[in-house]
């Protein structure tokens, strides 16, 4: 224990020859950054093509900002054209290996066709520039066709994860509005095949914005998979017959270029809209430089491209810095616990981007399995999601990165668009579980309730804001502008302060500790998952009389729902009861919102003024000893539910 605090306390500078390459290695950036922040964004803005140059940098009408105002791009032509034309058409863009082992690669060259080839189906569907498009697909290379051909005509996509319900995403296509879905027959899971085609039929019974479905055949079994003639159509039919010419559309700076939902502390999930100019500079910029791309890299980064994490770092960021990106369909654990290790050393991985749940997780298993392989391609390591812990921090430092790679931990959100806080690795010491320092740029703060900072120097801890705009900012909420003031800016009116939602410590050097969510919002397993959304799904079954949900610490998951529920007068609890209602929660929702404990109670504790008091939930789930219950209404609620509650886990 003692050896590990100690090497906990230890800090890890940039490794010389790691440094002298690096695409960053002068500290100076930082100060030169926050002198003029306009000025180094639009330095940044510079490494891509405009149709149209920028007039004014940005503009700030709090808490509304705009960036390259009167430029016209595309991201598309970013993303694919520049490279194909500038000497990288024969390079891998996309190297994929589906979970039964199936691999593709699409060069530079054969990605635009692709891309172009369903610009031009999605036009002849009579998808039109400001149209929006939801995309629900597994982890194929189709997923980043669809988003980029979206792109290419100005049709803002709305990517809904594989794992969401139908009625999650029947919600989402309904908030979107969107005129088309893009699915799968299914995709590959652990052996077996997610019907994605069915939940999405589900989610179109009814009244629906949909007009057509576009189904990639990915399992091969296309007899085997639902249709409805006229509305259906398949991709490779419609693919085949489309022209590889399409010319992208010079879209303004700020059109959409997508939305994507996350979840709140209420229980309607927000749909974070993202631009066109300011989001393709911001994710151009991190990727570069706190992943170090170079031509020669293999990147990987784990996330799906259901997350804005894959939106950013699996096919915007690297695309557009003309990287070969791998893309791996299926689960870490199939057919063995070995297959990352298995696949990095099969593609000669160089830069591996994952999250500490999985990182956990892989300490559990042991370090067996990635011994098995040759892990020396790799070079660097990133992680995101969620804290990571120092112990899961020294072991993916020793045991993946062999020692020698440095480790960038890397806080964002959703809303930020791209990397807000982390390390440079050409220049920063990382300290296991700090996030380091924000990129250059970016000007944030860890401030009291007030918003007032910590005394310059100190450590201490308190919430984090973000004092200026930056260019891959949030603009909005789609469709609700008045929840998006009231999100992020209400808290800290009065100084102009993004609220992130986050707690965070700064140490006497300066160094980020991202310390979690401080409103009710969960992280279970690098997912945002909020409490009202689970407590909704609960409250929707016909026998929930209330619920209440929390996060409770967890080994691998960092968070795990515990739901404490009570039933309606005359529902007998039965421990068929208690599954039926965690099935009823993955259904409405999805799997990943399972319940991993679910309580009957005969009531739940709140306060005088009804207000139900988690906190205490919390620390009974946690097994702690209970904190203030002096404003309980009625205290004996929580002793029995605290006795029940050790007796039956
Ligand atoms: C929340 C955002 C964009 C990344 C994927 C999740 C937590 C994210 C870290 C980190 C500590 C982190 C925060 C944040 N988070 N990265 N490196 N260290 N916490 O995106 O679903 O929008 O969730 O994830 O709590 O607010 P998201």
């Amino acid at each position: 224990m003692a050896e590990l605090e100690q090497e906990v306390a230890q800090k890890f500078p940039p490794a010389a020859d790691f440094a002298a390459q690096a695409n960053w290695n002068d500290p100076t950036i930082y100060e030169t950054a926050a002198a003029d922040p306009d000025a180094f964004w639009a330095g940044q803005a510079e490494q891509l093509v405009w149709s149209r140059k920028w007039d004014t940098v940005s503009e700030w009408n709090p808490p509304h900002a705009k960036w390259f105002l009167g430029g016209q791009l595309n991201v598309s032509v970013n993303c694919l054209d520049r490279h194909v034309e500038g000497g990288r058409a024969d390079k891998a863009a996309i190297v994929f290996e589906g979970e039964p082992g199936d691999t593709k690669t699409y060069t530079y060259a054969e990605l635009h066709q692709e891309v172009c080839k369903f610009a031009n189906v999605l036009q002849s569907q009579g998808v039109q520039r400001g149209d929006r498009v939801t995309i629900y697909l597994p982890m194929i290379p189709e997923a980043a066709i669809a988003m980029l051909a979206c792109a290419r005509i100005g049709a803002p996509h709305s990517v809904v994860f594989g794992g969401f319900s139908a009625d999650s995403l029947r919600e989402r296509i309904h908030d979107s509005g969107s005129k088309l879905l893009i699915t799968a027959d299914g995709g590959w899971r652990r052996g077996g095949v997610v019907k994605l085609k069915e939940a999405a039929d589900q989610a179109l019974a009814g009244e629906t914005t949909i007009e057509h479905v576009i189904v990639v055949n990915r399992t091969g079994k296309p007899e085997e998979t639902p249709w409805t003639a006229g509305r259906d159509l398949w991709w490779h039919e419609l693919a085949s017959d489309a022209s590889d010419q399409n010319e992208a559309v010079a879209l303004d700076s700020e059109d959409l270029l997508f939305i994507l939902y996350t979840s709140g502390s209420t229980g309607k999930p927000k749909g974070i809209a993202h631009t066109t100019g300011g989001y393709l500079t911001g994710a151009t910029t991190t990727c570069k430089y706190i992943f170090d791309l170079k031509d020669d890299d293999v990147y990987w980064c784990t996330a799906d491209v259901g997350w804005i994490t894959g939106h950013s770092y699996v096919v915007y960021g690297p695309l557009s810095n003309g990287a070969t990106v791998f893309m791996y369909e299926g689960a870490p654990d199939w057919p063995a616990r070995d297959r990352f290790w298995e696949l990095i050393e099969k593609h000669k991985i160089t830069i591996l981007y994952t999250a500490p749940t999985a990182i956990r997780a892989f300490m559990k298993w042991g370090t067996e399995w990635p011994e098995k392989h040759d892990l020396s391609s790799l070079r660097l390591l990133g992680s995101v999601g969620e804290p990571i812990n120092p112990e899961a921090w020294l072991w993916y430092h020793k045991n993946v990165g062999g020692e020698r790679c440095p480790i960038v931990d890397t806080w964002w959100q959703t809303e930020t668009g791209a990397i807000m806080i982390t390390p440079l690795p050409g220049i920063s010491a990382t300290k296991p579980a700090s996030a380091s320092r924000p990129f250059p740029g970016v000007s944030a703060l860890v401030v009291d309730e007030k918003g007032d900072p910590l005394p310059e120097g100190g450590e201490g801890v308190g919430l984090l804001v973000i004092t200026k705009p930056w260019p891959s900012m949030l603009r909005t909420l789609w469709g609700d502008d008045a929840r998006y003031k009231e999100v992020y800016w209400s808290k800290f009116a009065d100084k102009g302060y993004y609220f992130a939602g986050d707690g965070a410590k700064r140490d006497a050097e300066g160094d980020y500790w991202l310390l979690g969510r401080v409103d009710d919002v969960m992280n279970v397993a690098g997912h945002r998952v909020s409490t009202m959304e689970v407590e909704s799904a609960l409250v929707d079954h016909p026998s929930v009389a209330e619920a209440a949900v929390i996060g409770k610490a967890h080994d691998i998951k960092g968070q795990a729902i515990s739901a404490f529920v009570t039933l309606k007068e005359g529902i007998e609890p039965s421990p068929e009861l208690m599954a039926e209602l965690k099935a009823h929660v993955a259904k409405k929702i999805g799997a990943i919102c399972r319940p991993d404990d679910l309580f009957l109670t005969a009531e739940l504790p709140k306060t005088r003024s009804g207000k139900i008091m988690r906190r205490l939930l919390r620390d009974i789930a946690e097994g702690r000893a209970l904190g203030d219950t002096t404003t309980l209404a009625d205290p004996s609620v929580v002793s029995s539910l605290k006795d029940k509650y050790t007796d039956e886990s």
